[in-house]
């Protein structure tokens, strides 16, 4: 059975970079600096300009993943593309990925299946987990798994939305996951879900439960109520969930591996906010800053771009070097979270 390793990392971020202070400057929104570094790390996050699509952000960030595998787009399999703020609502991301990648034009025309995995903040780790088993089952070689999000079209950037706006910012982020016979790569993964909270975090848009599925004004056009059209969050609720669901599925995750905590190198968590992370790293795993890199405080929570940007910038900044483990841990909306433990 082959190995499956990671053997190109890429991260894209808008140019336009809005800090705490742009927040009530440019937007007007009622909070401060102070508050949002306090409660959540986040210094500054970045916000892509009107035009933009998720998919834009994804082909920057595979150009990049690409290029340090040493591939070219023709050699990818297979397209997972993980997102919870997809180009239109269908069809998903990864087709319109494929396209700009130029994966369906000329005589070397391609046509790579491409999945869309909408599970939010863990939507990497349950996309890295789906190309390891395609891998692993002999069925592709190289497979493309993005996280990508443009979040900053669909904040309630006034100051009913500050709880939830202050925290996320644009990005994206891509790993080339490559077959391989040496001893090496994704040695162990968990995923989990508890549906009960799936409207503690959640943006609905609409009810396909109702007919019409959204309200229609005289004029047969739809109308989204503004508690179906921005993202809700039960803050408090997701941060205690977070903690526990982190930590138990790391040592589930660990177990699976054969090692302890002590045994990984680098722990690369979800961006969500600082304090969660901190709090599992200095009053949990009681471990020291060297084994953790952190990136909340340049651009905010970027949901499935969390994991696949720290893995860049690990592998860049010549932290993440061959043989050592690193554990990526992610929890948020549905409630889901899931880990995957790396050798490099
Ligand atoms: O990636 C998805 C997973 N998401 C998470 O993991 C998020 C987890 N939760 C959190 O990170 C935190 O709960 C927050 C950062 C979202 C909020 O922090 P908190 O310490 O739980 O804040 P709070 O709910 O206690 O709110 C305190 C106050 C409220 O005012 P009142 O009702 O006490 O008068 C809020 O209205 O802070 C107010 N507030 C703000 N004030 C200034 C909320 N947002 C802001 C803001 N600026 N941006």
């Amino acid at each position: 059975m082959p190995n499956a390793y990671i053997s190109g990392t890429g991260f894209f971020a808008p140019p336009r970079v809005v800090t705490n202070d742009d927040l009530i400057k440019e937007y007007g929104i009622d909070t401060t600096n102070e508050w949002i570094v306090q409660r959540t790390g986040i210094e500054e996050r970045h916000y892509a300009d009107e035009g933009v699509a998720t998919s834009d952000l994804a082909v920057e960030a595979t150009r990049i993943a690409l290029k340090n595998a040493g591939l070219e787009a023709h050699d990818l399999d297979m397209i997972v593309f993980a997102t919870l703020s997809p180009d239109h609502c269908f069809p998903g991301s990864g087709v319109y990925l494929q396209k700009k990648l130029g994966l369906c034009e000329g005589p070397k025309a391609k046509f790579i299946p491409a999945l869309d995995v909408r599970n939010q903040c863990s939507g990497f780790v349950y996309a890295l987990s789906t190309a390891t088993a395609m891998i692993k089952a002999g069925v592709y070689k190289h497979v493309l798994v993005v996280g990508a999000e443009l979040h900053s079209h669909s904040l309630d950037l006034t100051t009913r939305g500050r709880m939830v706006s202050c925290l996320f910012g644009d990005g994206a982020g891509a790993v080339v996951l490559s077959a391989t016979d040496e001893d090496r790569g994704v040695r162990a993964w968990k995923l989990g879900a508890d549906g009960r909270f799936a409207d503690k975090l959640s943006q609905p848009i609409w009810d396909i439960s109702k007919k019409p599925f959204m309200p229609l004004d005289a004029n047969g056009v739809g109308q989204v109520a503004p508690e179906m059209m921005w993202a809700q969050m039960d803050g408090k609720l997701v941060f205690r969930h977070a903690v526990e669901r982190m930590v138990t599925v790391l040592m589930e995750t660990c177990i699976e591996a054969g090692i302890t905590g002590n045994d990984i190198d680098l722990f690369l968590f979800h961006q969500a906010n600082l304090r969660i992370n901190q709090y599992i790293q200095n009053e949990v795993l009681k471990l020291p800053d060297s084994k953790f890199i952190h990136n909340i405080q340049r651009f905010g929570n970027t949901t499935a771009a969390t994991i696949p940007s720290l893995l860049h910038e690990a592998v860049e900044s010549g932290r993440l070097k061959r043989g050592m483990k690193v554990a990526c841990v992610a929890f948020g909306s549905g409630f889901t979270w899931g880990s995957v433990i790396i050798e490099w």
